[in-house]
């Protein structure tokens, strides 16, 4: 999306109606470039109602990100991060994952109102809508070798449930590896990339996404069951305190992740843990399907199953798991 469209919608942002020709007059453009800015905001999802003698006004109001309220609701933890906010990118994991290997300083957060191309696991497609949620990536540097990184995202996962606590968001629980879920309705999710030696350094790129308030059009793009936090709390989410507060509680779990690994925060896990002594389906990289009783996750953060008569270890992030009886769609 153009810069133009966020300037006009950033006029929006307060739920207003302006009518095109002021907003043309402010930003000293046409009234056909104010349409055609808008027209390109709704195609990605955005609901934007025109009201004939009145003008435009945005369904939901916007709050957009902050840095600087960010940085201030991070407090004493702001000197971790290096934080860069973008209007629109292809995917906030590609851009750090880009950069990483010459440049990433340890800490470096991208985070953008709209991602173009987000990325999810298994190679499937991350869509929040403008606005719609918190998309970001953080990039962080580990004396560890890759191969000691298996727990990460489990480890990242105790964070989101803290910090949504914390937040007022009950409820939530952690799907194996790394999903958010609610009465098993995603509404986060964690992509990590690793590059690095197995013997080690290594850099992650950790990427965040959470449903905050879905449009319809948004719903329809994704292929499974979603709850966002709007619907979970009756409220509209403060988007910049609620980054903030996930940040802050990553680096304090990244902070134990380093010198104690995920066994640490093993037990917080398995509190969390939506699928504990479920039987489930287990569907393999290559296809093959398996069946057994989710006995937990190990202390390196693979996930432990009793089926055809032995406890089994998955460490595969490739791996997609599923209660029995209960499809993969939008259930
Ligand atoms: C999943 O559950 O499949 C993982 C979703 C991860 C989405 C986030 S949004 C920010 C970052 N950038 C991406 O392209 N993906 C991650």
């Amino acid at each position: 999306m153009k810069p133009f469209t966020f300037s006009v919608l950033r006029l929006l942002s307060d739920g207003h109606f302006r009518s095109g020709e002021e907003i043309a007059q402010t930003l000293g453009v046409s009234r056909a470039s104010v349409w055609n800015a808008l027209q390109a905001a709704a195609e990605l999802g955005l609901e934007i109602f025109k009201v004939r003698g009145r003008g435009y006004c945005l369904q939901q109001p916007i709050e957009w990100l902050d840095r600087e309220r960010i940085l201030e609701a991070l407090g004493d933890q702001a000197a971790r991060f290096q934080l860069e906010i973008c209007d629109s990118v292809d995917s906030t994991n590609r851009q750090l994952a880009q950069r990483n290997i010459a440049e990433g300083a340890k800490g470096t957060v991208l985070a953008a109102e709209l991602q173009t191309q987000g990325r999810g696991r298994r190679g499937r497609a991350w869509h929040t809508g403008l606005g719609g949620g918190l998309a970001f990536s953080l990039l962080w540097r580990f004396d560890q070798g890759a191969g000691a990184l298996s727990g990460l995202s489990l480890a990242v996962g105790v964070a989101m449930i803290r910090a949504l606590r914390a937040a007022g968001v009950d409820g939530t629980e952690l799907k194996w590896p790394n999903d958010v879920l609610h009465n098993y309705r995603k509404l986060a999710g964690i992509l990590i990339e690793v590059q690095g030696d197995m013997l080690g350094p290594s850099t992650a790129v950790i990427g965040i996404g959470l449903n905050l308030h879905l449009t319809d059009a948004t719903k329809n793009l994704i292929d499974q069951a979603v709850v966002d936090v709007r619907t979970l709390t009756g409220n509209a989410p403060q988007r910049n305190r609620l980054f903030a507060q996930l940040l802050g509680e990553v680096a304090g779990v990244l902070q134990i992740f380093e010198t104690q690994g995920f066994a640490a925060l093993r037990d917080e896990w398995m509190a969390y843990h939506a699928y504990q002594g479920k039987p489930v389906q287990l569907l393999m990289p290559d296809g093959r399907k398996r069946e057994g009783e989710v006995l937990g996750v190990a202390e390196d953060g693979s996930l432990l199953v009793y089926g055809d008569g032995a406890t089994q270890r998955f460490a595969s992030g490739e791996i997609s798991l599923r209660p029995v009886g209960m499809s993969e769609g939008k259930t």
